[in-house]
C-alpha cells in the first residue's frame, strides 16, 4: 500500500526536522507567546501552555506526521485516501478542507505581522531608534500600524517572498533557508536573554513567568493556552501533515516529534526571557497586546552596545522564522491544487498567494481605516486570529485525534509509527484516543461557560 508523493521527498531526516521546526518556530513563539502571556497574567498561562504541549501537542504532532506519511498527499487527498483504506466515509476529506481554510485565515494576519518585522529590519538598521524613549518606541510602532500604505507594502513583499519559495517547491526552496538561519536565530535569542539578564529586571521576569498565580486564570486564558499550543506547533490544519507526506519511510516519527516540540518550546521560553526583563525594567505594560515585542525589544536595542547591528540582525532572523512558517501555511492548499488540477506549482501558488494576500488586506486595515469595524467586539485582525487559532485549530486537532486514534485501525497506526517499544505506542494511543480529545472538549465547554 506504500504510496509516494508526487511532490518529492526531504533529502534527510535532519532536513525534515529543520523544516518542521522551521514551520513550528515563528511569530507564534517570539511575537504571540510573550504578548499572550502578558495579556493573561503570566505564569499560570505559561504552565497551562506547557501542559497542552506535552499532553495534546506531542501526540498530535506524531499523529499528523503519521497520517501525512501514510497518505503521501496534501491533507484533503490524504484524508480521502486514508479513509478509503480503512473503509470510512469520504467526508473525512472535509477535515483537510477545513485545514486549508484555517491556513488562509492564519496566513492573512501572519503575513501582516511578518511585514512589521520586515519594516523593523530597516527601522533598527537605519539607526532611527538610537536613544529612543519608552514613549518614542510606542509612538513609532503606532505610527507604523496607523499607516495602511506602509503595512500594505510590507505585507505584499512578505507574501511574494513566501509564494516564491512555495512555487519553487518546498525542498529546494526551503532546505537552504532553514539549515543556517534557524540555528542563528537560536543563538541570537540566547544573546538577547543574556543582555536582558544583565540589564533588565530578570528577577521580576522569572517570577512573572514561572510563579503561577492561579487566581489569574479565566476561561479565556485556558482556551488561549490551548490555541497557542496548536498554533505554536503548527497543528490542527494540516501543515505538519503535509510536511510528513514528504518524509522518508525509515525516519522515526516519535524521535523527530520530541525534538521539534522541545525546540519550539525552548524558543518560546527564550523569547519570554528576553522580552519580560525589558518590559519590567522600562515599566511597560505586559498586557499591551500585539506591539509588546516590537516596543520592548526596540528599547533594548536602543540602549545596548552595537544595538543597531544586533537589532537589524534580530529582525532579519525573525522575518526568516516567520517566512519558514508562512511557507508551511501556504503549502497544503498549493499542493492540493497541483494534485487536483495538475497545475504547475508556480501557477497554483499565484492563486493561493493572491487569496491570502487579499484576505491580509482586511487584517492590515483593522489597525487604521477599519479600526472601528467590529465583529462581536473584535476587529477583523483579532477575529481572524481568534477564530482560526482558538477555534479551528483545536477543532481540527480534535478531529485528527479521533481519526488517528479511533477510526484508523490499530494495525495501520502501529505499522506507520513503527515504535520500538510497545509501551511507547500504548502511551501514544491513550493520549491520542482519550487525553487529547477530552482536553479539547473540556477546554471548549469551559470557554462556553458550561463547565
Ligand atoms: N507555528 C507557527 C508559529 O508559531 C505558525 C503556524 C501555525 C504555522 C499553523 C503553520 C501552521 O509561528
Amino acid at each position: 500500500m506504500a504510496r509516494s508523493s508526487i511532490h518529492g521527498q526531504w533529502s534527510s531526516r535532519w532536513v525534515f526536522i529543520l523544516a518542521a521546526t522551521g514551520s513550528a518556530v515563528g511569530l507564534g513563539n517570539i511575537w504571540r507567546f510573550p504578548y499572550l502571556t502578558g495579556e493573561n497574567g503570566g505564569a499560570a498561562f505559561v504552565l497551562l501552555y506547557l501542559g497542552c504541549i506535552a499532553a495534546v501537542g506531542v501526540p498530535l504532532l506524531m499523529a499528523e506526521i503519521m497520517l501525512g506519511r501514510r497518505g503521501r498527499q496534501s491533507p484533503i487527498h490524504s484524508f480521502e485516501s486514508l479513509a478509503q483504506d480503512e473503509s470510512l466515509s469520504r467526508n473525512w476529506r472535509w477535515l483537510g478542507a477545513m485545514g486549508v481554510v484555517a491556513g488562509f485565515m492564519i496566513l492573512s494576519f501572519y503575513s501582516v505581522v511578518a511585514g512589521w518585522s520586515l519594516a523593523y529590519v530597516f527601522y533598527t538598521g537605519s539607526g532611527m531608534f538610537a536613544d529612543i524613549t519608552v514613549e518614542g518606541a510606542g509612538e513609532r510602532f503606532n505610527a507604523m500600524i496607523g499607516s495602511a500604505e506602509t503595512l500594505l507594502a510590507w505585507h505584499t513583499v512578505f507574501m511574494v517572498m513566501t509564494a516564491i519559495i512555495v512555487g519553487r517547491g518546498v525542498q529546494s526552496g526551503l532546505e537552504q533557508a532553514v539549515k543556517y538561519l534557524m540555528p542563528a536565530l537560536f543563538i541570537l535569542l540566547i544573546a538577547m536573554v543574556g543582555y536582558a539578564m544583565g540589564t533588565g529586571d530578570f528577577g521580576a521576569a522569572i517570577s512573572y513567568l514561572f510563579h503561577p498565580d492561579f487566581s489569574k486564570l479565566t476561561n479565556k486564558t485556558v482556551l488561549e493556552a490551548l490555541g497557542q499550543a496548536f498554533f505554536s506547533l503548527s497543528l490542527g490544519m494540516g501543515a505538519i501533515l503535509t510536511y510528513g507526506s514528504y518524509l522518508s519511510d525509515n525516519t522515526s516519527i516519535p524521535h523527530t516529534s520530541v525534538i521539534i516540540a522541545l525546540a519550539d518550546t525552548a524558543v518560546a521560553l527564550l523569547a519570554g526571557l528576553a522580552v519580560f526583563p525589558i518590559v519590567f525594567a522600562y515599566g511597560l505594560e505586559p498586557s499591551s497586546g500585539p506591539g509588546l515585542v516590537f516596543v520592548s525589544l526596540t528599547l533594548a536595542f536602543a540602549h545596548m552596545p552595537f544595538g543597531q547591528v544586533f537589532g537589524c540582525l534580530f529582525f532579519i532572523l525573525l522575518t526568516v522564522a516567520a517566512w519558514t512558517s508562512a511557507i508551511s501555511l501556504l503549502e497544503p492548499a498549493t499542493a492540493w491544487l497541483v494534485e487536483r488540477l495538475k497545475w504547475r506549482r508556480r501557477h497554483a501558488v499565484i492563486w493561493t498567494g493572491t487569496i491570502a494576500w487579499v484576505m491580509g488586506i482586511g487584517s492590515l486595515l483593522s489597525f487604521n481605516h477599519w479600526d472601528s469595524v467590529k465583529f462581536f467586539g473584535k476587529n477583523f485582525f483579532d477575529s481572524m486570529e481568534f477564530i482560526s487559532t482558538s477555534v479551528m485549530l483545536p477543532v481540527g486537532g480534535l478531529l485528527i485525534a479521533v481519526f488517528a486514534g479511533w477510526r484508523m485501525s490499530r494495525a495501520s497506526s502501529s505499522d506507520e509509527l513503527r515504535m520500538q517499544s510497545t509501551l511507547g505506542y500504548s502511551v501514544w494511543r491513550v493520549l491520542t484516543r482519550y487525553v487529547a480529545p477530552a482536553g479539547v472538549v473540556l477546554v471548549f465547554l469551559n470557554a462556553l461557560g458550561i463547565l
